[in-house]
């Protein structure tokens, strides 16, 4: 294995470019991704025109393609807003604090003896620049912002990029797949018609 010493991003725009050299080759390795993601300093001037919010739900705004291995976005919580329940597709997902907590709910794949409700196996609360990493074969997640005074504001990474996941009901296991969408793209706000979707990661 070959092991490359990566610097510290200054900035978002260094970020992006670290990550895209990252991703170049076809095996990703989870740890360098997640402390590179860690190592960054969120600074609000840098993002700040991806942050949009939405009164209702959180948001999820695109900001990076990268170059097709992967898509880089921000996501906005209100006060109080939170994901269900979710899988991620055998995608990779790194998720990054820029502002405020978000709690991080893991739960184990619904089985057939289920029995009062799906079981929640952890729960952690996510500080600003800390990063949290996911995949299906760890388990379901959910993640809220139980805050009712601040919002929060995340930095996520799926890798390769997806358009579609599971959602869980926590009661019955049972699933649906959503369809995500972006409620932004690249600091811009998505045309009305394309944003009216459902849920959700
Ligand atoms: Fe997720």
């Amino acid at each position: 294995m070959e092991q490359t010493e990566v610097m510290k991003p200054e900035t978002l725009e260094e970020l992006i470019k670290t990550l895209h050299k990252l991703f170049e080759s076809d095996s990703v390795n989870v740890e360098e991704v997640q402390n590179i993601m860690e190592s960054y300093e969120s600074k609000p001037h840098e993002w700040m025109k991806y942050a949009k919010f939405d009164q209702y739900r959180y948001t999820r705004n695109l900001v990076n393609e990268g170059n097709g291995k992967f898509n880089l976005m921000i996501l906005c919580w209100g006060e109080g807003h939170g994901s269900s329940i979710h899988d991620h597709t055998d995608s990779h997902c790194f998720l990054k604090l820029l502002q405020g907590q978000l709690k991080e709910t893991l739960f184990d794949w619904p089985d057939r003896t289920l029995q009062g409700g799906m079981l929640q196996r952890s729960q952690q609360v996510l500080l600003e620049n800390q990063c949290a990493y996911i995949n299906d074969s760890l388990g379901l997640h959910r993640v809220e912002n139980v805050s009712h005074t601040e919002t929060a504001i995340s930095l996520h990474l799926y890798s390769p990029p997806f358009q579609t996941c599971r959602t869980f009901d926590q009661r019955t296991g049972h699933h649906n797949s959503v369809k995500m969408t972006f409620w932004s793209k690249f600091g811009e706000r998505t045309p009305y018609e394309s944003t009216v979707s459902q849920e959700n990661n």
